[in-house]
């Protein structure tokens, strides 16, 4: 049976949250933290708010972030002045306090000392923003990131809090529902400062938490209907999650209206194709197109070893793949797409001029210009987390929407170096293992990602009473929350050691394992 069309204009509006950017390189956490706390915000860079945008934004309170630079220098960046007379509270972190006191006429000026990292707020008095968090006479711990300091208030503003390095670590001007801190509360090395923006947003601001999974599903879906009407859309699957739940979307909202396309490129893991299929085709029924191209790209890569002209060559073939394929699905009108928030911010960038090209990604960037298709792309306001929640919320399995990352290029980047079919059975295998070794040990979700690389390096080993002359394999995992920055997983040894020998033992071709314990910077995640 299907279900009655939603009427669009009759979706509620949810409450909304700005945050202005100052360039932080958290402010995607503060933006975390308000959707965790079951409240829509967005992220504007902090010369990107005309007034009437702002306005009819209708947020219900404006969060200023921190940022790189000093109000103490000429042309540093200010908040719209407009703000500050709109009645709606502000809340000032770190650089985002400063510019709010020197804008109301306060006074900020550059310390002697810099204050990074662990501090300790003695909390002076009780206040709507530390309600049930903090009371009066709590010290309490935070973490700063600061040369600058407020050495002055504006009228109307109050001590709240006071740090070592921090006279003015807590402000607030009650009447106007002014608030400004010094430190960082939207980072996990404050403990309580996900419950300090929680109370800014419901108990200074009035938001009602109603940012849910189940809503943004229903309203999505009512959403899709009305853009995609009667048109077909294709969707690439790559077997990851932003893919795959896009296309569970999708379907629960066009049906079959929908055609998946996956593209083996010879490059993914061991039994991933024949998963893709059996889940889509199978289990959700969705009309999918599974394009064997294993040999195409294996061809294109013959010979080539260096990382960006690999990049390059898979990204090329893959467009040109997909467009045949869509081709066969016959007069698509959309092409959908995964996504995510984090890709569609526009950060505040203060180097001017372009950045280096680190890695060339693959994706299907190209193809809606090359084969004259509209965009979907319905998971565009959500963080990843969001979207492993949304997969949760269509009834996909929470094995399935946890899974680790995995890059568009596949095994090419994790085989340094001339890529043979041989060289990509023995990663596959390697990489199994380790896997089962991670998830025996009950660690797969603490991980952002783990995967093996088979190093270009053959070194001599011993194995029974014989030499042995076979490749390295290296293990890689680690911690990040945005792929941006990680930490390197420390494993215990014992762990390291079983699965060292269970790859030594049951992967003919490797007979050393070295473990990677870079963290991103100065290393990438993946090799290539
Ligand atoms: P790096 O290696 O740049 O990786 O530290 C950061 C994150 O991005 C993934 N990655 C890619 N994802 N296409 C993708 O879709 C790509 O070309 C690509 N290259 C890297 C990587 O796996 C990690 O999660």
């Amino acid at each position: 049976m299907t279900k009655p069309m939603t009427d669009i204009t009759q979706l509620p509006q949810h409450d909304r949250i700005l945050i202005l950017d100052f360039g932080s390189q958290v402010t995607q956490l503060i933006a975390r933290r308000v959707r965790e706390s079951g409240v829509y915000c967005e992220i504007w860079p902090f010369n990107q708010a005309p007034e009437d945008r702002v306005q009819g934004y209708n947020p219900k309170g404006i969060i200023l972030s921190g940022g790189p630079s000093s109000v103490t220098d000429k042309d540093s960046p200010r908040a719209p002045d407009f703000i500050f007379e709109m009645n709606v509270p502000l809340f000032g972190i770190c650089y985002g306090q400063q510019a709010m006191v020197s804008q109301l006429g306060g006074m900020v000026e550059r310390g002697d000392t810099s204050e990074f990292g662990r501090a300790y707020v003695d909390v002076t008095a009780h206040n709507d923003l530390l309600e049930n968090v903090w009371d009066k006479g709590a010290h309490e711990q935070v973490w700063m990131s600061h040369g600058d300091r407020v050495t002055k208030l504006p009228d109307g503003f109050n001590v709240v809090g006071a740090s070592e390095g921090a006279p003015f670590a807590i402000i607030a001007d009650d009447a106007r529902k002014f608030y400004a801190v010094q430190f960082h509360p939207e980072v996990v090395h404050t403990p309580h400062g996900s419950a300090l923006l929680k109370n800014f947003t419901h108990n200074v601001c009035g938001c009602s938490g109603d940012w849910t999974m189940a809503a943004f599903k229903d309203e999505t879906i009512a959403k899709i209907k009305k853009q995609v009407g009667s048109g077909k859309v294709i969707c690439g699957l790559s077997g990851g999650v932003d893919s795959s739940v896009t296309a569970v979307l999708l379907h629960e909202a066009i049906g079959d209206q929908l055609t998946c396309i996956y593209v083996d490129t010879g490059m993914m893991r061991a039994g991933e194709s024949e998963q893709v299929v059996e889940l889509f085709r199978d289990h959700y029924n969705i009309p999918l197109i599974h394009e064997d191209a294993r040999a195409q790209f294996i061809g294109g890569l013959e010979g080539i070893s260096d990382p960006e002209i690999k990049r390059k060559i898979i990204g090329g073939l893959f467009i040109d793949v997909f467009d045949m394929c869509a081709k066969r699905v016959g007069g698509a009108d959309f092409l959908a797409q995964g996504t995510l928030y984090p890709d569609v911010i526009e950060s505040v960038s203060f180097t001017g001029g372009p950045s280096v090209t680190i890695k060339s990604h693959h994706n299907v960037g190209g193809l809606p210009e090359r084969m004259d298709l509209k965009l979907v792309e319905p998971l565009r306001e959500l963080f990843k987390d969001e979207v492993r929640a949304l997969g949760v919320e269509l009834g996909m399995h929470p094995d399935f929407v946890k899974r680790h990352p995995f890059p568009g290029p596949g095994l090419a980047i994790r085989i340094p170096g001339e890529i043979t079919i041989e060289k990509l059975e023995i990663l596959r295998k390697a990489d199994t293992v380790y896997l089962e070794e991670i998830k025996n040990a009950g660690l797969y979700d603490a991980i952002w990602q783990a995967f093996a690389v088979l190093l270009p390096v053959k070194t001599v080993g011993v194995m029974g009473d014989n030499r042995t002359y076979d490749y390295v394999c290296a293990l890689r995992a680690v911690t990040s929350t945005d792929g941006m920055t990680a930490d390197y997983y420390p494993f215990d040894h014992e762990f390291l050691g079983r699965v060292s020998t269970r790859i030594i033992n049951e992967v003919p071709g490797i007979n050393r394992v070295v473990y990677d314990i870079t963290s991103k910077p100065p290393g990438t995640i993946e090799w290539e």
